[in-house]
């Protein structure tokens, strides 16, 4: 069917009665987090983001005092703090040792050692675990992160990948950052951009790749209801198609 006929802003129907997961990876500053909350609300599907779970165990480490050199003792911290959603909140809260994190999580001390903590293979392990079991009780579900579609949802039922030129990406956090109240220079967001990518490249477990049946949508030119409109008719071609 041609993608163009599909009529949009509705429930999704499947045609089987499997569950449906739909992966969302790709680096920062493409526009995943907004367009993959956008598009889940669009299609009548819960939403995860499993940067903020990987966040959430950075405000472990940071309240716990613990040093980035021992990542058993990491381990053990996240695996206590029962990092978990309330689903009854919309959008769902984060929650670390029975407290709700709220915007913690974003603040710039956790920005800057979550992608050190992101890479210890055996917290990789347990998040990963963790969103199974979320996949598990939220059947129907559009999950965002960096590893979705490449190790936790090898089976998904549509995988997309967005990407984007650097120079944009770092130009859209720019705008993010000013309209939260704060200015960083271009070329100093480019330069840690260009080097958090590489780092979530060379990672040992759960490197940000490309998985080879995913869908690329370069949303470089693109206005974000474009973007939302086009990974939705790709769903909508792959799952309602009989
Ligand atoms: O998407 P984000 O900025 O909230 O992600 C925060 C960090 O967590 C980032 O360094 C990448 C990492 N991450 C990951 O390693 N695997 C995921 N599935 C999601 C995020």
């Amino acid at each position: 069917m041609p993608e163009a006929l599909i009529a949009r802003g509705r429930p999704l129907v499947s045609a089987t009665p499997r569950p449906i997961v739909i992966t969302i990876d790709g680096p920062a500053g493409t526009g995943k987090s907004s367009v993959a909350r956008a598009l889940a609300r669009r299609l009548g599907l819960d939403f995860l983001d499993t940067g903020a779970m990987y966040r959430a165990a950075a405000a472990v480490v940071i309240e716990k005092g613990l040093p980035l050199a021992d990542p058993r003792a990491i381990v053990a911290a996240v695996v206590a703090a029962n990092i978990h959603f309330d689903w009854s909140d919309d959008p769902p809260s984060i929650i670390a040792n029975g407290r709700r994190l709220g915007s913690r999580i974003r603040e710039p001390d956790v920005t800057a050692i979550v992608s050190p903590v992101s890479a210890i293979p055996e917290l990789r392990t347990h998040m990963v675990s963790r969103q199974r079991e979320i996949a598990r009780q939220h059947p129907r579900l559009v999950t965002e992160g960096r590893d979705q579609g490449s190790v936790v949802f090898p089976d998904a039922a549509v995988k997309l990948y967005l990407d984007a030129d650097p120079t944009v990406r770092a130009l859209r956090r720019a705008e993010q950052l000013r309209a939260a109240g704060s200015s960083v220079p271009l070329d100093q967001l480019l330069r840690e951009m260009v080097e958090r990518d590489r780092a979530d490249a060379a990672k040992p477990t759960g490197a940000m790749v490309r998985p080879a049946d995913a869908e690329l949508v370069d949303t470089t030119s693109l206005t974000f209801e474009q973007v939302v409109d086009r990974l939705e008719d790709l769903v909508r071609a792959r799952v309602e198609r009989v």
